[in-house]
């Protein structure tokens, strides 16, 4: 007799790179013969996928591993009533805040078993079966593994299967070496890292026979890419797109999160010359003021962003701009923030994401005197968030009436209803009429007129 599959629960925070690093676990998982559950209680296998960005990212683990505890308790509790042996589920927490506070975590929360890290997921089937062997003998597993080695990871992944769907992440680039002054990413994720062409294109071609038809290439820092090919020839970003559209059946191909320092004049080009480069670039600047991006050490200036914004649109008019903004980094005048406002009202935004400053433990600015208050960085973050609605909402406005590409990648909340991406990374929404139609259009990109928008979406019929 088999045993039934074990089951595996992930819960996701945080970044694409953290939603790409879940769908590989499964991966890796799901080779082992697991099944992905979405019932937290019902899992051999609970993973927390972490987010150490900002401190309120990080909290919300805590919160949860404290939720999952009282949750483990009850059902011991009913099993012993009932005369039963109590699951002896594995409790784990990746990503960030494991790399970052491995050791803290294992002190805050002694019902974690397992901690590992961005770059050591590839290794979780041994993990979980020393943690398991551990916990049949009562014992608690007590495991870490945070290494920063990036390479052997990938190496191990492409091996492993590739889920089907017709959207997918492909991470060309890892960690990074810019070191603002703000940021855990360089300490968490490591350097950069950037894997070889024939590695990235080996899962290219994967996904493209899985019938994918929109890639997003990922990376923390993916405009600095410089994968290396076996003849020693150099890669980047734009080249590599280039190939990509080349040699591939994508009809999309998109890349995040860029720095404005990598942003060449060659990546820029391609966005007016190779069709498959969807219109739109998420491109942080973090803030307006030139005094405040060099204390941040972003490598680059306002004048030098601006100049790229000119560019981009000079080859693609049509293009949707999207950024991150920090408010109330140290030292941020009045001044300095009614900058950011002034250059947010010169780009105009299709949308952004803005936060307030958090001071994140080992990053050089937390350290500083300087540190804006509270009340003052919730003010400035509603201002500019106002502006930044008001942009998006206008961006989604000037949609209506036109007809654009969308594929329909996900269900809607009801079953004739399916919701897929405009070329510019709008949501669209559109009720195909009844459930077999949601189903035979799942997964298609159809042309669609756009009927109507609201603050974050848009709403579509089919074109002809
Ligand atoms: N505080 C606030 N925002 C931060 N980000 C990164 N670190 C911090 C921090 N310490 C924001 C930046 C970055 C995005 C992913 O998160 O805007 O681009
Ligand atoms: Fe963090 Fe700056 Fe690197 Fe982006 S470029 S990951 S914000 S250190």
């Amino acid at each position: 007799m088999s045993l039934p599959p074990k089951k595996l629960y992930i819960k996701t925070y945080g970044c694409q790179m953290n939603v790409y690093d879940t769908e590989r676990m499964i991966d890796v998982m799901t080779h082992e013969g697991y099944e992905v559950t979405d019932a937290p209680d019902d899992a051999d296998l609970v993973i927390l996928n972490t987010c150490h960005i900002r401190e309120k990212a990080a909290e919300k683990v805590y919160s949860d591993i404290g939720r999952l505890r009282v949750m483990k308790e009850k059902q011991a509790k009913k099993a012993e009533a009932s005369g039963r042996e109590s699951k002896k589920s594995i409790l784990a927490v990746g990503g960030c805040v494991a790399q970052a506070e491995g050791a803290e975590i294992q002190r805050r929360a002694p019902t974690v078993d397992m901690v590992f890290g961005p770059q050591t997921y590839h290794r979780l089937p041994e993990m979980t079966d020393q943690a398991d062997k551990i916990k049949q003998t009562g014992a608690r597993p007590r495991i870490v593994d945070t290494d920063l080695v990036v390479s052997e990871k990938f190496e191990s992944l492409s091996k492993k299967g590739i889920a089907r769907k017709k959207t997918a992440f492909l991470t060309v680039q890892e960690g990074c070496d810019k070191f603002c002054t703000y940021c855990v990413v360089p300490y968490t994720r490591g350097g950069e890292f950037s894997r070889s062409f024939e590695d990235v294109m080996k899962d290219a071609r994967k996904l493209n026979e899985a019938g994918v038809l929109e890639v997003t290439l990922l990376g923390q820092n993916v405009n600095a890419y410089h994968g290396m090919s076996r003849e020693n020839e150099e890669w980047s970003l734009a080249r590599l797109i280039r190939h990509l559209a080349d040699v591939t059946d994508f009809k999309r191909i998109r890349y995040t999160t860029s720095h404005p320092h990598d942003m060449t004049d060659e990546l820029i080009a391609i966005h007016g010359e190779v069709a498959q480069c969807m219109p739109y670039l998420h491109l942080p600047v973090q803030s307006g003021s030139d005094k405040i991006v060099k204390a941040m050490n972003r490598h680059h200036t306002i004048a030098s962003y601006m100049k790229i914004v000119e560019s981009i649109r000079a080859v693609r008019p049509d293009i949707a701009l999207s950024g991150d903004f920090i408010v109330g980094f140290p030292g941020e005048t009045d001044a300095d923030f009614q900058a950011t406002m002034k250059l947010v009202r010169e780009v105009d935004y299709a949308q952004a994401y803005s936060f307030m400053y958090s001071e994140r433990p080992g990053t050089p600015a937390a350290g500083w005197e300087a540190q804006v208050e509270e009340h003052v960085k919730s003010e400035r973050l509603a201002e500019l968030q106002e502006e930044l609605n008001r942009q998006q909402r206008a961006f989604n406005d000037k949609s209506v009436g036109k007809v654009m590409s969308v594929l329909l990648e996900r269900t809607g909340k009801q079953d004739t209803h399916l919701v897929g991406r405009s070329p510019y990374m709008q949501a669209v929404h559109v009720d195909v009429g009844d459930k077999e139609a949601a189903e035979s259009y799942f997964g298609q990109m159809v042309d669609m007129k756009i009927m109507s928008a609201g603050p974050r979406s848009l709403k579509g019929e089919f074109a002809t």
